[in-house]
């Protein structure tokens, strides 16, 4: 088996080997709810359709003038709070996220203001839905290293800047929200073991946004086109998202040397019931082993598994010795898992 990193490494002005701890966690999302019935009225579609076809029931929806880094905010305080630290006490922000509120500065940067975080670096993270595991095991790096000691990692999209709603293959699918967690190197709390990242670029265009950047800037034409929207082949999404997230537990698992039947959570992305429903049985999970948000709140992108990892942990679900998965799959393609234990 190959040698994990808190194996590998030690922080030698302590002596002693360092690991990553979650905290404390937050959540936000925006007080407008947009439910099934609100979008029939909006394209051609029904609640019928949306919930067999995806377990989505409804999705909240930021204001206009609302950015990333305004949904962060609350869900960042509430994570300190959990954690008994102060914003000045956090080392490093990583914000992971595609819809920052402008190309420059990152939303890090403007979360790292809101919140009073003035002793912390911060960069954003662009792994889309898979950006909150991508950001945990970056965090975890820099913990375990012993660079820092306290991270703050958002994971915080707002889809509906980025959603065509004229669109019904996607605009049901969407919501905005985010969710935070404190990764520190106290003992306590829930321990970071590790994680397993990939990525496959040759498919990035099955799912992507394609204006709005440098190869397409906004001009007329591109606002035009639609340039600026979500396009997405779902057939094509939905079989490399089942198949990416089978593979990134079974890497995680065996890097971790624990069998399956060892998960007693498992906080997969929200992106569709059925997804889940594909990947559960391949794990051999029942579903009550499985957390779900999407009904309620849809695909928020980077921040689903930042909410579900908040909500379980929140309701006091997490037992000491038990052992979490969350597994993530996006545009990129990005795929990662990540095993915590209580
Ligand atoms: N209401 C009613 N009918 C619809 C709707 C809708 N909202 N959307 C599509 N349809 C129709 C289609 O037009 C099609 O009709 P046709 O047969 O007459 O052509 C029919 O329903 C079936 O369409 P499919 O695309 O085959 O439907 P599918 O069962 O694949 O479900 C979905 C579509 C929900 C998008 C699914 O493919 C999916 O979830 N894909 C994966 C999405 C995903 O994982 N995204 C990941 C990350 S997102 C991110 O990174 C931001």
């Amino acid at each position: 088996m190959t040698a994990t990193v808190p194996d590998a490494l030690r922080d030698a002005s302590r002596g002693t080997s360092r690991e990553a701890y979650i905290t404390g966690t937050g959540m936000y999302v925006p007080d407008k709810v947009l439910t099934n019935a609100d979008l029939e009225r909006i394209v051609d579609t029904t609640d019928e359709w949306i919930t067999t076809r995806t377990g989505i029931k409804e999705r909240h929806i930021a204001a206009n003038g609302v950015g990333s880094s305004d949904m962060a905010l609350p869900a960042s305080r509430d994570a300190l709070a959990a954690a008994g630290l102060t914003p000045e006490d956090v080392e490093l922000i990583i914000v992971s996220t595609f819809t920052p509120d402008s190309p420059c500065p990152a939303s890090s940067c403007l979360l790292q203001e809101k919140l009073g975080a003035k002793n912390a670096a911060s960069f954003d993270l662009n792994a889309a839905c898979s950006g909150f595991i991508y950001g945990l095991t970056t965090a975890r790096q820099f913990v375990v290293s012993g660079m820092y000691d306290r991270v703050l990692v958002v994971g915080v999209d707002k889809l509906s800047s980025v959603t065509n709603w004229k669109d019904r293959n996607t605009c049901v699918l969407f919501g905005d929200g985010a969710g935070a967690a404190v990764v520190t190197c106290e003992k306590k709390g829930l321990k970071l073991r590790g994680g397993y990242l990939g990525a496959d670029g040759s498919m990035a265009t099955l799912l992507h946004v394609p204006g709005g950047g440098s190869v397409a800037p906004a001009t007329h034409e591109t606002v035009d086109q639609d340039l600026h929207y979500i396009i997405m082949k779902g057939r094509e999404v939905f079989k490399a998202a089942v198949l990416s997230m089978e593979k990134a537990v079974d890497r995680l698992l065996k890097q971790e040397g624990i069998d399956k039947r060892e998960i007693r959570w498992l906080i997969p992305h929200q992106a569709n019931m059925r997804i889940i429903k594909v990947l559960s049985d391949y794990l051999e999970l029942p579903m009550e082993k499985v957390h779900l948000n999407i009904q309620d709140y849809g695909n928020t992108s980077a921040a689903t598994t930042a909410i579900g990892l908040h909500l379980v942990n929140a309701a006091g679900q997490f037992a000491r010795g038990e052992k979490i998965v969350l597994v993530a799959f996006g545009g990129g393609f990005t795929w990662g898992a990540c095993l915590i234990e209580c």
